[in-house]
C-alpha cells in the first residue's frame, strides 16, 4: 500500500502579520505590514500591477501612522489569532497536525527593531503559544522574519540596507533562540528571500521613492548581501544556543516553462530560475554564485561586501531548503503580444495547457514534482514544502457549510505528486506545511476573500464579520489524510 512514513511532518503554515491582530497590544511596535494598504483590487488588470499593489511611499506611511484604520490596513486585525489563538491552536490540533509553522513577529520583541532590552510581554506571547503547541504535540516550525520588519527600523535607518541591520537582526535571533531553546527545533530564517526583488518594502523595509530609480536595482542587492550574512549569522546562533535545532531557508519556488522550444525561450527561461535559484545558491553553497556576481559586474553594482562576511556566509550554511509553491508559468525571449497571467508577486505567460485559479495563478501539480526534482538534484539536501495552497472565493451554504472541493482536489493532486518525487524520484522531503490551514490576509492583494483555510473565518474583505471560526470541508478530508500517511488518496 502507497503511503508517507510515520515520520512524515504533516502540517499547515501562517504568518504572524498576515493573522495576528493586536498590532498595538503586548507593546508590540508597528511593522511594515501594519501600514500595507488595501487597494481592493476588482479585476485580472488590476491584480497584474502586481508592484502597484505593494508599493509605499513615504507620505503613505506617515498618513497610515496618523490613522487607527483597520480597513485599508487589514493586517492590523487579521483573523485576531492574537487573541484566539487557544481556539485556534486546538483546531489545527484537531486535524492531526504533527508540525505547524508560524512566524515570530520581530516588532512584538523589539518594537523598533534597534533596542538592546526585548519586550517581555512580546516573549511571554509566543512562550504561552509555543505550549499551547506542545501541548498537543505538535511542534512549532518558525519563521524569524515573514514580512514584518519593524517601522522604525525601516524609517529611521532604511531598513536592510544599512548594514546595522545585522546587528539588531542577529540580536533578536540570540533572544528568541535562547528564550524558545526547548520548545522550539525547526528555524527558517528569512521567508522568501528572494522576494526582495518582488517587493522590497515587505521584505527588505526598502522604500523606493527614497532613492534613483537607476539605483535601485543594485540598493535591493545590497539590502540582500546585508540579509545573507545576518541569515548565516541566524544559522550559527540558532546552532550555539539549540545544538539540536535544524535551520533552513526559504525560497518562493517560481517555476517557469519556456513558452517554446525555441532555443532564445529556453535560454530565457534558464535565466530567468537562476535570478530565483541565485539565493538558495547562495544560503546553501555559502557563497555567491559566479553568475550572480556576473551579473553585479556587468550592472556595473558596487556590492559592499567584506572578507569575514563572505566567511560567515561559507562557515554557516543552511541544513535544509524550504520553499512555497502554488503554480508554474511560462517564459519567452518576446513577451509582447503573449496572453499574460499573474503568479506569486510576478506576471508571466499563460499556460494553454493547465488551469488557473480566480486569482490567474496556474494550476500545475506536476510543476511540483519538477520543483522537487530540481531543487534536490541542485542541493542533494533535504526539503521542505512550507507553503502549497489554492486561494478562492469560498460560499457559506444556508445550513453552514463550505463545500470546498476545489481546495481538497488541488491539494490531493499535489500531494501525489509530492509522493512521486519522494518514492520515484529519490527526493528527500522532510514534511510539507500548507498555506494556510486557516483562512487570513492575502499577502500580495491584502484581501480576505482570498481563502486558503481549511478553517473559515468570518470575517470579509472591509473587515466585517464575527470572526467566528468553522470548519469546511476541506477539514476532515485533510485530518484523515494525516492520520493515514496520504494513504487515502495514493490508492484510489
Ligand atoms: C507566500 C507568502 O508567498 O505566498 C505568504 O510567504 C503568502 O505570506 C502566500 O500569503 C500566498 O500569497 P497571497 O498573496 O495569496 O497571500
Amino acid at each position: 500500500m502507497k503511503k508517507f512514513s510515520d515520520d512524515f511532518l504533516w502540517g499547515g503554515a501562517t504568518a504572524a502579520n498576515q493573522f495576528e491582530g493586536g498590532w498595538k497590544e503586548g507593546g508590540k511596535g508597528v511593522s511594515v505590514s501594519d501600514v500595507a494598504l488595501f487597494k481592493d483590487p476588482k479585476s485580472m488588470s488590476d491584480l497584474l500591477d502586481v508592484h502597484g499593489l505593494c508599493e509605499i511611499t513615504d507620505e503613505d506611511i506617515e498618513k497610515a501612522l496618523n490613522s487607527d484604520d483597520e480597513v485599508y490596513h487589514p493586517k492590523r486585525h487579521g483573523i485576531d489569532f492574537y487573541h484566539h489563538y487557544k481556539e485556534d491552536i486546538a483546531l489545527l490540533a484537531g486535524m492531526g497536525f504533527k508540525v505547524y509553522r508560524m512566524s515570530i513577529a520581530w516588532s512584538r520583541i523589539f518594537p523598533r527593531g534597534d533596542e538592546k532590552k526585548p519586550n517581555e510581554e512580546g516573549l511571554k506571547f509566543y512562550d504561552d503559544v509555543f505550549d499551547e503547541c506542545l501541548k498537543y504535540g505538535m511542534q512549532p516550525l518558525v519563521t524569524m522574519s515573514h514580512y514584518e520588519p519593524p517601522l522604525a527600523f525601516v524609517t529611521e535607518y532604511n531598513g536592510w540596507y544599512n548594514r546595522k541591520a545585522i546587528d539588531f537582526f542577529t540580536n533578536y535571533v540570540d533572544v528568541i533562540t535562547k528564550r524558545y531553546k526547548d520548545k522550539v527545533k525547526l528555524w527558517l530564517t528569512f521567508n522568501e528571500i528572494d522576494s526582495i526583488i518582488r517587493h522590497p518594502f515587505m521584505t527588505g523595509g526598502l522604500i523606493e521613492s527614497r532613492f534613483k530609480t537607476e539605483e535601485f536595482e543594485e540598493v535591493c542587492y545590497q539590502a540582500m548581501h546585508h540579509q545573507f550574512v545576518a541569515s548565516a549569522l541566524a544559522v550559527k546562533i540558532t546552532h550555539d544556543n539549540i545544538p539540536d535545532a535544524k535551520v533552513g531557508c526559504m525560497l518562493t519556488k517560481i517555476t517557469y516553462y519556456p513558452y517554446t522550444c525555441k532555443p532564445e525561450d529556453v535560454l530565457e527561461q534558464q535565466q530567468r530560475m537562476r535570478s530565483i535559484y541565485c539565493f538558495s545558491d547562495t544560503q546553501v553553497h555559502g557563497e555567491y554564485p559566479a553568475y550572480l556576481l556576473s551579473m553585479y559586474k556587468n550592472k556595473g553594482f558596487n556590492i559592499k561586501m567584506t572578507d569575514e562576511d563572505l566567511r560567515i556566509m561559507k562557515a554557516y550554511p543552511v541544513d535544509f531548503i524550504s520553499f512555497s509553491y502554488y503554480s508554474s508559468s511560462c517564459v519567452a525571449k518576446e513577451m509582447e503580444g503573449k496572453d499574460v497571467t499573474t503568479g506569486n508577486t510576478v506576471t508571466a505567460i499563460k499556460n494553454p495547457y493547465i488551469p488557473s485559479s480566480d486569482w490567474g495563478w496556474q494550476i500545475d501539480p506536476i510543476g511540483l514534482r519538477i520543483s522537487l526534482v530540481d531543487l534536490y538534484d541542485r542541493y542533494r539536501k533535504p526539503l521542505f514544502i512550507v507553503e502549497n495552497g489554492l486561494g478562492a472565493k469560498d460560499t457559506v451554504e444556508e445550513d453552514g457549510s463550505i463545500n470546498d472541493d476545489y481546495r481538497i482536489d488541488y491539494l490531493r493532486q499535489h500531494i501525489i505528486e509530492m509522493y512521486n518525487a519522494v518514492y520515484e524520484d529519490g527526493v528527500e522531503l522532510m514534511g510539507y506545511t500548507t498555506w494556510a490551514p486557516i483562512d487570513l490576509i492575502s499577502n500580495s492583494t491584502n484581501q480576505m476573500s482570498k481563502r486558503y483555510g481549511f478553517i473559515y473565518v468570518d470575517v470579509d474583505d472591509y473587515g466585517n464579520g464575527t470572526y467566528k471560526r468553522s470548519k469546511k470541508k476541506s477539514y476532515d478530508w485533510y485530518k484523515e489524510v494525516i492520520a493515514t500517511g496520504a494513504a487515502n488518496i495514493l490508492n484510489d
